[in-house]
């Protein structure tokens, strides 16, 4: 089965490619534009490991691009397409709105445009957790109205209403995934956890605590995201041709607990500055997965100590402490 993963140089296109190359018969196809929004050098280490199978290709290619995509899918005869290339960052959202549309909106439409002129017919693609918005129920569900509260969620939103209609005109299957805080190995430098150890190994100074540790994330380990999304590719019942679902552990935990598991793991404990609730986030997020697990049998996700573990020991090794 050959595949294409944009954004495969991110935190989760790279993580899931690697993954997905482990097993037989499947073959990956990488683009990414490699953008400086964090570290490019993150993001070519990442791609130097994908590099050492076989069974990936990759290609520096910008999805804003709708000529240069659809050539360069000309006659790779692939047959699903896992678009995860986006501006992510819902603070940046406020700063660089334009680059939310651009790589989320038009880069999306030039992603269906160019699966449809190549006869592939199945996209999965990155949703958010942001599309809810401040919401006053627990835990979130896929059927409830969503109302995201900036232009980053916005994208995210318009991703799916773009899903529904093309589905239909163009006779395409779409699965949307509303990730919850992924966590985890070759995490990204701009996320609180990566953020958090990084000041406590005095690679960046200040560590600045929003609304004073208030929020409380659903955080979701990277290993279950890319088993869940395995088990979606190979899903054998006859599936719609739009579907959503919230990939969380629905396990919410208090950013000021997060901080004191770390702590007792790293023996450290940065300088935190706190300060009140910034005007990008929400308070909480706690989805519910019953949909996805219903799709695809219960699983037991990984638990926050073991995944954070992970985490520090991946984090230790590739900035040599
Ligand atoms: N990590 C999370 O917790 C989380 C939560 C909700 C949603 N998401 C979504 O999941 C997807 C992957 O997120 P991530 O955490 O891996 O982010 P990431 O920023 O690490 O990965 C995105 C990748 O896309 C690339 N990219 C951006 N614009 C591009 C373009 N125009 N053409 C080609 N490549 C482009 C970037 O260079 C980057 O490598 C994104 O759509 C994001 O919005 C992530």
């Amino acid at each position: 089965m050959k595949i294409l993963i944009t954004g495969a140089a991110g935190f989760i296109g790279f993580n899931l490619s690697k993954y997905l190359l482990g097993f037989k018969k499947i073959k990956i196809f990488g683009i990414d534009n490699l953008n400086n929004y964090y570290s490019k050098s993150l993001k070519l280490s990442r791609i130097k490991e994908l590099k050492k199978f076989k069974n990936f290709n990759f290609k520096k290619i910008d999805i804003t691009n709708r000529q240069a995509l659809d050539k360069y899918l000309k006659k790779k005869k692939i047959s699903l397409i896992i678009n995860l290339a986006a501006q992510a960052g819902v603070r940046y959202s406020f700063i660089k709105p334009s680059e939310f549309v651009d790589n989320n909106i038009l880069g999306f439409y030039n992603v269906v445009k160019a699966a449809k002129n190549n006869s592939i017919n199945k996209i999965i693609y990155a949703s958010s957790s942001s599309v809810y918005g401040d919401s006053l129920f627990f835990p979130l569900k896929e059927t409830q109205i969503i109302n995201p509260k900036n232009i980053y969620g916005l994208s995210k939103k318009i991703n799916e209403e773009m899903a529904e209609v093309f589905s239909k005109q163009f006779e395409m299957t779409f699965i949307g995934l509303r990730f919850f805080t992924v966590y985890g190995e070759w995490g990204r430098p701009d996320m609180f956890m990566m953020k958090y150890l990084n000041s406590t190994y005095n690679l960046s100074k200040k560590f600045y605590l929003n609304n004073f540790g208030k929020h409380t994330r659903d955080f979701t380990y990277i290993r279950d995201v890319c088993q869940i999304i395995k088990k979606i590719i190979f899903l054998k019942d006859k599936q719609s041709q739009n579907e959503i679902f919230n990939i969380c552990s629905n396990r919410p935990i208090n950013l000021l607990k997060i901080i004191k598991q770390i702590n007792k793991l790293t023996c450290k404990s940065p300088t935190t500055y706190k300060r009140p609730l910034q005007k990008a986030d929400v308070i909480k997020t706690h989805g519910s997965n019953k949909k996805i697990l219903d799709k695809i049998g219960k699983r037991r996700f990984t638990s926050i100590k073991d995944g954070l573990m992970n985490t520090l020991i991946w984090f230790k090794k590739y900035y040599n402490f």
